[in-house]
């Protein structure tokens, strides 16, 4: 009985070597294991020994039946993870279709804008968002201790307040000179930080772009023209404009840009507040200050500048009345653009 014995366990390891689908392996299964098994057969044949060989043949027909159990569902788990890994997986089922996602509305709103300037000839420059005291300001004209400072609130990141979070993409404006000789026709897109109460209209950080374009003999015609083009794209032909004279150190003479409120046309609306224009834009004639702080000959050239709140643009364009939903990422938002 004991060749019996090892005859078994021989042809066992064949027919485990051998089963290489899970079909085959359950027969295995059936011929060794199961309740008519081999096994079984050979508890069947012990019954027939003497009393005193059976408490050993006992011990080793169990130690025989752990084994091959043992073998069998080692090599039925391997099977299984093998088979999770390659076979197992319908190929031909249809794919999971994974929802698309889409530009966030402001960045659609910076592409469009870049796009219309790019059609007239300017190209995208891009600075640091944390900027030092000269290029936020210093290099802009803002004289030390001008109230003019206080017309952004700053987030100061050194406590000698020489380096901070750029509060406009001005600066931009003169690391693009400091780059360059003229001509320099740039628009600079970029999110910019302000030390200010969050509010449906304002923010702590936000987006603007920037324009410049400097070259000789550049008019305060050719910035009306420049702009009065972009706002007839962006906005539409039969929109109205007006220019109206205000101040900013790095632009001399200044002046807002308003166009008629495309809701009302005008009439008057909750939008407008009630007086029929918005305004969209600031710029200027680039101060011969900025020149001589880049090293351009301010004798030579002359040059215009603007500058817009994105989240402003976006919010007046698509009726948006609370520009913190820009930032929630509600998707039953993002999805209307
Ligand atoms: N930097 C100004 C602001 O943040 C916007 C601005 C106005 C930019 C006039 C310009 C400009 O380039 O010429 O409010």
């Amino acid at each position: 009985m004991t060749e019996h014995i090892e005859s078994v366990k021989q042809d066992f390891a064949l027919d485990l070597e051998a089963a290489t689908t899970r079909e085959h392996l359950e027969q295995v299964r059936i011929r060794y294991l199961a309740r008519n098994g081999l096994i079984a057969g050979l508890f069947e044949e012990m019954k027939s020994l003497p009393p005193e060989e059976k408490p050993r043949m006992g011990r080793l027909l169990n130690s025989l039946k752990a084994e091959l159990t043992e073998g069998f569902e080692r090599k039925s788990t391997a099977q299984e993870s093998a088979g999770a890994r390659s076979g197992a997986i319908d190929q031909t089922l249809p794919g999971r279709p994974r929802p698309l996602g889409s530009k966030h509305p402001l960045m659609q709103t910076i592409d469009e804008i870049s796009q219309i300037f790019r059609s007239m000839g300017f190209s995208s420059a891009y600075g640091p968002e944390i900027e030092t005291d000269y290029y936020n300001f210093g290099a802009l004209n803002f004289p030390p201790d001008h109230p003019a400072r206080d017309m952004q609130d700053t987030f100061f990141l050194s406590p000698l307040k020489n380096v901070l979070l750029r509060t406009h993409t001005s600066p931009v404006q003169i690391r693009t000179m400091e780059g360059q000789r003229p001509p320099v026709r740039e628009i600079m897109p970029g999110r910019v930080y302000r030390n200010e109460a969050v509010s449906a209209r304002s923010l702590v950080s936000f987006h603007q772009v920037e324009g410049l374009y400097v070259d000789k003999g550049v008019t305060f015609s050719d910035l009306k023209g420049t702009l009065v083009a972009f706002a007839r794209q962006f906005y539409g032909n039969d929109v109205r404009y007006k220019f109206r004279p205000t101040f900013f150190p790095f632009t001399e003479p200044s002046a807002d840009m308003y166009i008629s409120c495309f809701l009302c046309h005008g009439k008057g609306c909750r939008m407008c507040k009630q007086n029929g224009w918005l305004e969209i834009l600031g710029s200027g004639m680039v101060h011969p200050n900025l020149f001589k702080n880049v090293g351009y000959d301010p004798e030579q050239y002359t040059g215009f500048a603007f500058g817009m709140g994105i989240e402003r643009i976006a919010s007046l364009r698509y009726g948006v009345d609370d520009i913190r939903m820009f930032y929630e990422n509600d998707v039953r938002f993002l999805r209307q653009f």
